[in-house]
């Protein structure tokens, strides 16, 4: 599809071919696009959910959060003290975060290291989650850590009807005390008991504000419980539900190059990361699209 914009070179929106994703072709995201294209950017997105962007290298970050504005206000990276364990050391704005295995004096730069990241919705531990995060690859390693979308629309529309049933009124609790690669936040006691599990209760079942579709709304599996069900039916339902949302007839991966600009829906898709040798480099900056409480 080719949307034409007065003035400017059309934006050209690929589809992956898969159940979610696009690459949009014919922008420069160091120039602010020219309100038509904002706004075809804007639709792009809530049609296909995650939008690559290829070819932006030496983009600063002054230029990727101006990008990253196109598509809503920016939300702080997630440095508070509730958070600790995933800021960065370096020196970046306070919208970025640096996603990174490499040290400086023995000391990691950025969050995540060079491990899997599990399934997950990104910061869906706190009672307003971002709309989006945003993440921008500066360095990628000859191999491995490539990251995979599934869109959680399809895995609600494609639900068996019983557990869906089931969950329909249900609120999950999305667990704060462990990051995406399960390293544990600074100051989080481990969890004994999944119904201590700190963190959000979230309805499992979203609305999108923006298209009033509905999604299946889930942040990390492990500490994750159903509010006032029974431990191990809790576990099953949940199990149930992982295991579907990740069902590969969800799921696009995605293979990095350097200057690639990845945007995903954070409240109609989940992501995870596969690892990549740790004597190898990765470098991305993440922004993130301030969200609501979600519905
Ligand atoms: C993130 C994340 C995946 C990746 O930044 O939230 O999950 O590919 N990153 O590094
Ligand atoms: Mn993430």
């Amino acid at each position: 599809m080719t949307t034409p914009c007065a003035g400017t070179v059309p934006i050209e929106v690929v589809p992956t071919g898969f159940a979610l994703g696009a690459e949009i072709r014919g922008i420069d995201a160091r120039k602010p696009p020219p309100p038509e294209a904002a706004e075809a950017l804007r639709e792009a997105w809530k049609q296909h959910l995650v939008l690559l962007f290829r070819g932006q290298t030496g983009l600063s970050d002054k230029e990727l959060i101006a990008f990253t504005q196109v598509f809503g206000p920016l939300q702080e990276a997630p440095n508070s003290d509730v958070t600790a364990g995933f800021g960065s050391f370096a020196d970046v704005p306070p919208e970025v975060t640096i996603i990174s295995n490499i040290e400086v004096d023995g000391r990691p730069i950025g969050a995540l290291g060079a491990g899997e990241a599990d399934w997950h919705t990104d910061m869906s531990f706190i009672e307003e989650p971002p709309a989006g995060s945003c993440l921008y690859a500066i360095e990628v390693p000859p191999s491995g850590g490539n990251t995979s979308f599934t869109n959680m629309h399809r895995a609600l529309d494609t639900l068996d009807a019983e557990t869906a049933a089931t969950v329909k009124d249900a609120r999950c609790v999305h667990d704060l005390s462990l990051t995406s690669t399960g390293s544990r936040r600074q100051g989080i006691p481990e969890v004994a008991d999944v119904r201590e599990t700190p963190g959000a209760r979230h309805p499992v079942l979203r609305t999108h504000p923006d298209t009033g579709r509905k999604a299946l709304f889930l942040g990390r599996r492990r500490n994750a419980w159903l509010v006032g069900f029974e431990v191990g039916e809790s576990e099953r339902l949940l199990d149930r539900l992982w295991s579907h949302a990740a069902d590969e007839a969800h799921v696009w991966e995605h293979r990095w190059r350097e200057g690639d600009i990845v945007l995903w829906d954070n409240r109609a898709v989940m992501h995870r990361r596969d690892p990549f040798d740790p004597a190898t480099r990765r470098l991305m900056h993440r922004t993130q699209v301030k969200g609501g409480r979600p519905y």
